[in-house]
């Protein structure tokens, strides 16, 4: 049974996941995916996928992300409910297609250089929002940012490999994602990966998704991809408000904030 970490929308004894979706939602339909230890289906309205019991950290990891309303770039919860094997999670289905298809990505780049940017923006602050909620991001790479090229909207989401905390150790022999984003310490087993590692992460992101050799953009990138840590921007907060000051951006205006009750 899930803890009181996730913050349920409803507890069904004796109901397994799939039965649930079966019952409520009849036209769900498999949706075909990577990650095998997460079931996923959908409707034309929604995307439904299921944590098994024995997955508990990612599940909650997935859902205080998705639920945080951090950056209204991050695609949201609708509802999660607990089944006797397993959390299902409810997302609205979001338009748009995964940047790491090579047609996404080529159309991606004919939008022009100013829209990009601010696209850009949204992608970099999103991540920003996300480790200052107490996450590293892990496979935060093009395959989980949906682009809708008629909204001219990006979508993040697939939080659930993030580690709580100010850093881990590398346990295996190379961490988990994209290679061509991986920073070198992402090689060396046993090695510490904090911010830095997402900085550089994010920094190779912008160099793909703005190779227009736009100096002050450039600079950003080089400062967030040198090879030693030390060398790079401390957190992924000041990565991203030097890129907006090097894309002319205005301020973040993505974050909601909530004033306390007092
Ligand atoms: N809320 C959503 N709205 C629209 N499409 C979605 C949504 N969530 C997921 N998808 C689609 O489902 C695909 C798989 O989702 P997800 O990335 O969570 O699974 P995965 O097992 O990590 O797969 P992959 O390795 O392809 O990233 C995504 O690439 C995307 O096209
Ligand atoms: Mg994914």
């Amino acid at each position: 049974m899930l803890d009181a970490s996730i913050g349920l929308d409803s507890v069904m004894s004796g109901v397994t996941a799939e039965s649930w979706i079966m019952g409520s939602l009849p036209h769900a339909q498999p949706l075909e995916h990577a990650d095998e230890t997460k079931l996923m289906f959908h409707t034309d309205a929604m995307v439904i996928t299921v944590y098994p019991s024995n997955e508990h950290e990612r599940a909650a990891v997935e859902t205080e992300i998705a639920s945080s309303q951090a950056h209204t770039s991050i695609v949201p919860t609708l509802m999660m409910l607990s089944a006797s094997d397993g959390l299902i999670v409810v997302y609205p289905k979001v338009a748009g297609f995964p940047l790491s298809n090579p047609d996404v990505l080529e159309a991606f780049l004919t939008i022009s250089l100013a829209v990009r940017a601010k696209l850009v923006g949204d992608i970099v602050d999103a991540y920003a929002a996300v480790v200052e909620l107490g996450f590293i991001l892990v496979d935060a790479y093009l395959g989980n940012i949906l682009l809708d090229f008629e909204n001219v909207k990006v979508w993040c989401f697939d939080w659930d490999l993030s580690r709580r905390g100010d850093g881990f150790k590398l346990e295996a022999e190379q961490n988990y994602g994209s290679n061509r984003l991986m920073a070198p310490e992402e090689f060396v087993q046993g090695a510490w990966l904090d911010q830095r590692t997402n900085v550089f992460n994010i920094g190779k992101l912008i160099s793909i998704l703005l190779p227009d050799g736009v100096e002050d953009v450039d600079d950003v990138i080089d400062h967030a991809t040198q090879a030693d840590p030390s060398d790079r921007f401390t957190t992924v907060q000041a990565l991203a408000d030097h890129y907006r000051v090097a894309a002319g951006l205005p301020p973040a205006h993505g974050v909601i904030l909530v004033e306390d009750e007092d």
